[in-house]
């Protein structure tokens, strides 16, 4: 399976903060946001990852990035020309996927909690069908929100409805199986102009295929996509830093962890980063052992 980071889009909702710099660049406390949904693929195991953004974007992550070979991964670029909707990602990366499984994480989503990486590698192990969550939210009218029978099973999924059959909205990851984009070839722009990823769903839900499974309270699932959650999202992980003196989403240390990266190397890349708390804290691991 290869995974996804889509990254573009205008970010109109945090402007002017947004309009010379990408959203998924902006700071989450201590580190880029996009380094939040590239944590959480890399704790999936995903070692290939397309990182999607726009034209005038793209040239920075792959600065901020590179190669993924620090880290023991590989990242690829891909322009998305027009904010043309999350489905779109999957024409994008089309040549790219050749037919292999794919997770899409959206560049503004962040995932955190107790049992998230086993689920995550669970989940990449899909081969047939799509595998999408649901978690209870106050206002799912803003999300795409999944309708459930009582076995769990889904029903229903509507994108954005004014009356929401449930209280579950759709978090911004999902896995699919090597038909994704030729499902995604068959979606048609919606109202507002997009490649809808609940319509993408809502053609494997139609075929039996859509698994939905619920993320409970346990995990916190946070987007940054207006000011005040962008600024809940930093609060949310300088909090969890500070009690606990452990950092969400580094990927250094992911990538030490997974044993994708040696100690010496673990050290060598505290040697770039400057003087901050973000190298002691990768010194503090590589001492650790
Ligand atoms: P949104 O938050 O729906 O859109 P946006 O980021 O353009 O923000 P705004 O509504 O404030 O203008 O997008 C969710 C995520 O998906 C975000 O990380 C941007 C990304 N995205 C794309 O990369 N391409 C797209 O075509 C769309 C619709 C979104």
């Amino acid at each position: 399976m290869k995974g996804i980071i889509l990254a573009g889009g205008k970010g109109t909702r945090l402007y002017p903060m947004t309009r010379v710099v990408s959203k998924q660049l902006l700071p989450v406390y201590d580190k880029p946001l996009v380094y939040y949904p590239l944590s959480l693929l890399m704790l999936a195991g995903l070692r290939d990852i397309l990182v999607i953004s726009t034209p005038e974007d793209l040239p920075q992550f792959r600065r901020l990035l590179g190669s993924g070979e620090q880290w023991g991964v590989r990242f690829a670029y891909a322009e998305q020309d027009q904010p043309r909707g999350l489905a779109h990602a999957f024409l994008v990366a089309a040549q790219y996927l050749a037919g292999e499984p794919a997770c899409l994480i959206l560049g503004d989503n962040l995932f955190y909690g107790h049992g998230l990486p086993d689920l995550l590698r669970q989940s990449a192990q899909l081969r047939q069908g799509a595998l999408i969550f649901a978690y209870q939210v106050k206002e799912p009218q803003r999300y795409g929100v999944v309708e459930l029978d009582a076995q769990g099973r889904p029903v229903s999924i509507e994108e954005k409805p004014a009356r929401p059959k449930s209280r579950y909205a759709v978090p911004g990851l999902y896995f699919y199986d090597g038909r994704v984009v030729e499902f995604a070839a068959m979606l048609k722009p919606s109202a507002r102009g997009e490649l809808e990823i609940t319509d993408l769903n809502r053609l494997y839900l139609e075929r039996g295929e859509l698994q939905v499974r619920i993320l409970g309270r346990g995990i916190a699932w946070l987007d940054a996509g207006t000011p005040e959650s962008l600024l809940q999202a930093a609060e949310f992980v300088h909090a969890v830093q500070e009690r606990q003196g452990v950092m969400v989403a580094c990927p250094e240390e992911i990538a030490y962890r997974m044993g994708y990266i040696s100690r010496e190397q673990l050290c060598d890349l505290s040697r770039h980063l400057g003087d901050n708390s973000y190298r002691d804290y990768l010194l503090r691991l590589a001492e650790e052992g």
